[in-house]
């Protein structure tokens, strides 16, 4: 049975995000949405429960796919996992340099392959952090999270949670 994983923060998960694990369902087994516990990131929006919660509600529709949260090192959360690929999405140029860093260094470390999938032309500058950005200051995120989690959005800004 092939595994892949799709490891990210998902803070919060994007239609970026949507469209690549859905491509990936399509060509493995299985897929397991890998979300970092420890990313090196400033204040998060959501917990790790809403952001698993978020996950599960928007790829429900997809029976092998499963959600879950790792530390450490990518790696050695695949070993445990028996996953056999990582799968990421290549929005620009701009990402590649980073993403080929990280594929060299996890491939040096336990000979497991990235893939790269290119995202769609209409997510291409989609990322979390610009989502949160203008969900923060009243933009309308609707053509870039799915409505449950444009909702969530606004909810988390209304209280003045993350000022
Ligand atoms: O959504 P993000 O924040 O861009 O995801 C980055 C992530 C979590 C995929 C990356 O930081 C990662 O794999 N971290 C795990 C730690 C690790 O294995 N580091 C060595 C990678 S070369």
């Amino acid at each position: 049975m092939s595994i892949a994983l799709c490891p990210g923060s998902f803070d919060p998960v994007t239609l970026g995000h949507l469209d690549i694990i859905e491509r990936t369902s399509r060509h493995f087994d299985e897929v397991i949405v890998a979300v970092i516990r420890n990313p090196q990131k400033s204040k998060s929006l959501f917990t790790l429960e809403e952001r698993q919660e978020m996950l599960s509600e928007e790829t429900a529709h997809l029976d092998n796919v499963r959600i879950a949260f790792f530390k450490g090192l990518l790696v050695d959360f695949a070993a445990e996992h028996g996953a056999d690929a990582i799968v990421k999405g290549l929005r620009a140029v701009s990402d590649f340099d980073y993403e080929l860093q990280m594929a060299q260094m996890n491939q040096r470390l336990s000979g497991i392959d990235t893939f790269f999938i290119s995202t769609s032309p209409k997510h291409s500058f989609l990322s979390s952090s610009l989502v949160r950005e203008v969900a923060k200051y009243g933009g309308d995120v609707s053509s870039m999270v799915p409505p449950r989690v444009a909702k969530r959005m606004a909810e988390v800004f209304e209280r003045g949670e993350m000022e």
